[in-house]
């Protein structure tokens, strides 16, 4: 490398990349015309060392533990700020002025009923589906019943989508547990914050008063904005991909919906409950971790490890104080399933696999026991995920379609498969 060019040696040719230097983190080698100059592809499953775009959104160092939404730290936003602040700061690229949160907290709130037919929609499901299941496909089914917020060239009606979305996805993972445990519906109440409104929707019954608790409205809200948005990772390609097409933001944001789903990614924090339930105490600990470690079991800790983050997630800090908070305020003393994962996190940090192979709690790992001290079943946990993360696809689809270079994302392969061959008629084979 010199300057900002790189050289590849291939063959006897010698090819000239340009070297493109970000803000802050790693620099990039611009390969795009590697394909036309030496009739090669790149080869990377799974990304590890690939940048699919170029984003002003969100910057994570993951050997420091730093993660930024628009510059700001994440710890910051966590401490001082609201959920709908974050959703302006991730969609626009600066705090709202006072002004400004006021007009988008009017405007989301008064987005978030839901087309009374959508209700309708819940029937078609078992009792026993999955809410995941139910997300994917009430998010995808608002493309048709919102036609007016569908054309990506309008920019108006990119920014009616993305309201309706934020404003609506809560509203339907709130009806998909409602469905989900036989109650009726309940509608959002605007007189109610972003965070207290979806609460009630969930906990609320026709039959009593339902008073929400701003403690627990407040750590919901601070975990909303922990899950809001985090750079290019699986869901959030997902979504770019899916939009590359020209496809409708609320199909990109189902298809979103569904990569989170997977225990490996948004499905982690249900898989790291169960699996806290699953060792039950701490005398049990050694033995998974000695799965863990085994190359010949699959078993892994569940919300532990992370594709970027070499160091602690930076929101797993926080979850975990998060925790306290709730279990404090609900005056859960002494919770087995904290014990156990405040152990497992002991134990792990100090063993040389986990040390040599930097594997650290990710935000999944508390997540799931203070999401289930505030009621809500293990099969929720993903969908709260999908709830805060609807704001991030969205930012990072919006950044996309305004992108005037943006195209179709098409990638190669390596082929080992069978070179051509004739047809042989079944009388032969
Ligand atoms: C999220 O990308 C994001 O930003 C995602 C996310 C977001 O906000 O969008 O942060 C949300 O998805 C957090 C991650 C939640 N997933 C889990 O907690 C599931 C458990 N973790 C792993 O499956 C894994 O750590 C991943 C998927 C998170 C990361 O996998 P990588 O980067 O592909 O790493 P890897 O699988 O290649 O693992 C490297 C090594 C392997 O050992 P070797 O083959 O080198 O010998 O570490 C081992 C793995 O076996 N390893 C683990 C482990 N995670 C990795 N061993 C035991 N337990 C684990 N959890």
């Amino acid at each position: 490398m010199s300057g900002n060019t790189s050289q590849l040696q291939v063959g006897d040719k010698t090819v000239d990349m340009a070297i493109k230097e970000g803000s802050v983190g790693p620099a990039v080698i611009d390969i795009a015309k590697l394909y036309a100059q030496t009739g090669m592809f790149t080869y990377d499953p799974g990304f590890t060392s690939t940048a699919s775009c170029e984003s002003q959104i969100t910057y994570i160092d993951g050997d420091k533990g730093v993660l930024l939404y628009r510059g700001f730290p994440i710890e910051q936003l966590a401490e001082h700020g609201d959920f709908l602040e974050t959703c302006f700061l991730l969609l626009e690229g600066q705090l709202p002025t006072a002004a400004q949160k006021a007009d988008f907290d009017y405007r989301i709130t008064r987005h978030t009923m839901v087309h009374e037919q959508m209700a309708r929609f819940f029937q078609g499901f078992r009792r026993d589906a999955h809410p995941m299941a139910v997300m994917v496909a009430s998010i995808g089914a608002m493309s048709a019943f919102y036609h007016d917020s569908t054309d990506i060239s309008d920019p108006h009606q990119r920014m009616i989508a993305s309201m309706r979305m934020i404003a609506k996805v809560p509203t339907l993972a709130a009806m998909a547990y409602k469905y989900s445990i036989g109650q009726p519906f309940v509608y959002p109440l605007n007189s109610l914050d972003y965070t207290s409104n979806f609460l009630r929707m969930c906990f609320a019954v026709p039959a009593e008063e339902y008073k929400v608790n701003p403690v627990l409205s407040r750590a919901l809200d601070r975990i909303f904005i922990l899950h809001a948005d985090h750079e290019q990772n699986a869901s959030t390609s997902t979504v770019r991909l899916a939009g590359s097409s020209g496809a409708n933001p609320f199909a990109c944001i189902a298809a979103g919906t569904a990569c989170l789903w997977g225990p490996a990614h948004g499905g982690a924090n249900e898989a790291a409950l169960k699996m806290l339930e699953e060792i039950g105490s701490v005398d049990n600990i050694p033995k998974y971790i000695a799965k863990a470690k085994d190359k010949n079991d699959p078993f892994r800790l569940m919300g532990f490890g992370h594709r970027v983050y070499k160091n602690y997630d930076p929101r797993a800090k926080i979850m975990q104080k998060t925790t306290h908070e709730v279990l404090n305020e609900l005056g859960i003393k002494d919770d087995p399933l904290l014990d156990v994962a405040v152990e497992l996190e002991r134990i792990a940090l100090s063993d040389e696999y986990f040390i040599e192979k930097k594997l650290y709690p990710n935000i999944d790992f508390y997540s799931g026991i203070t999401l289930k001290a505030m009621g809500f079943p293990t099969s929720m946990f993903t969908v709260l995920f999908a709830v805060a993360r609807t704001v991030g696809w969205i930012a990072q689809w919006k950044e996309m379609i305004e992108d005037p270079s943006q195209k179709i994302g098409r990638p190669r392969q390596l082929y080992t498969g069978s070179p051509q061959r004739d047809y042989t008629p079944i009388g032969r084979r």
